[in-house]
Formats: C-alpha cells, structure tokens, sequence
C-alpha cells in the first residue's frame, strides 16, 4: 500500500523570498527576463549588485543599482541593492529562502552548478535555475559592452536607458574595422 505522500509544511506561510545576484554591468534584457519571470513566482525578489570587485566594471557599483532600479520601477516586489562578502551570509542576513540564477546555454551550466553546490554546501542556500527566453541564449553584458565600444547595434539587447548610459559612458563609436595591414 503507498502511505500518505509526505508534504513539507515547514515555512510555508512564510514570505517567499528570493535573491537575483550578479555583475550586472551593465543590466540587460536578458537579466530583465529572468528578473521578471522571478517575480512572478515570488514573494519578493530581491536583485543585487555583487560589489566585491566593483574597481574592474564599465560602471561603478551605484550606477548599477541605479540603472536596475530604473528598469524594474514597473515590479512591485523587486527591490534592488547591493552586497559585499559571501551570498550565502547576505541570504542569511536577509531571511532569502533561495537564490535565482538564469541559465543561458550549457556553457554556463558547469560554473552555475559549481557556485550552486557551493552555496548549499556552505549554508544549505538552495538555487533555483530559470531557463534563458532562446531570444537572449547568446547575450552577456561583456558582449555588449565590446559591441558597443567598436560601433555596433546594441539597442535591441538593453533596456533604453542603459543604451543611453552605454553610448555616454563609450563616447562616440569607432565605426568600421581596420585591418593594420
Ligand atoms: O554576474 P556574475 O558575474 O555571474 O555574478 C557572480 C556573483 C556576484 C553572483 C558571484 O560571483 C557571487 O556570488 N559572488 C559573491 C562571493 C561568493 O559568495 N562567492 C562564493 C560563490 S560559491
């Protein structure tokens, strides 16, 4: 005979609280569609900027946030912040039940499965992975970055307000290849 199936109860009518770490220099819409697609499935979401190597980005740190603010205003339960040290103590300190990462293509699997196992090890934080829209499965804020310093089209891959910062912060494009030849 099969028993009754086992239902964990524990926690449940807590709020459920999630973190979406990350570079984010800068935000893209591949990250909105999975900040989003988050949100919907949870309480809360809370989106931070990881500022532990913040000397080496396009953007500071608080441009970031700034710009992650701008594009979630319309997501009521998104807030954006920061933080410094190891995740598993900001989930900890912030009463975070899971942390949402979105996977791009297999390539990011080794390391995301690698940060996850890690995390749970350390503090039994779990990770919960959201499949990338196909749309965004080769869009990275590196790329970006390099497309837009050499003159090409990023407009459709970032929100309108990062475009902008984009093309102050890379001044005016160096169109055309050159060969050195
Ligand atoms: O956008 P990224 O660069 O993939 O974000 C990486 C980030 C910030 C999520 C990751 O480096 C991180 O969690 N850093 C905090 C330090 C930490 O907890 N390291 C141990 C991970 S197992």
């Amino acid at each position: 005979m099969i028993g009754s199936p086992y239902v964990a109860t524990e926690g449940r009518d807590r709020v459920r609280r999630v973190v979406c770490p990350g570079s984010f220099d800068p935000v893209t819409n591949g990250h909105l569609d999975i900040i989003s697609r988050a949100a919907l499935l949870h309480d809360e979401v809370l989106v931070v900027v990881g500022a532990n190597q913040s000397k080496h980005g396009l953007f500071t740190v608080e441009e970031r946030v700034e710009m992650l603010r701008d594009v979630t205003s319309g997501l009521k339960n998104v807030e954006v912040g920061t933080f410094r040290g190891l995740l598993v103590d900001f989930c900890r300190v912030n009463g975070v039940q899971a942390i949402v990462k979105g996977l791009r293509a297999v390539s990011d699997f080794e390391y995301e499965m690698e940060m996850a196992q890690m995390n749970y090890r350390l503090a039994e934080v779990e990770t919960l992975f959201i499949a990338a829209n196909p749309v965004y499965s080769f869009l990275r804020s590196s790329l970006v970055k390099e497309i837009c310093r050499y003159g090409g089209d990023v407009k459709s891959l970032v929100p309108e307000v990062v475009f902008e910062r984009l093309q102050e912060r890379l001044g005016s494009p160096d169109h055309g290849a050159s060969s050195g030849l």
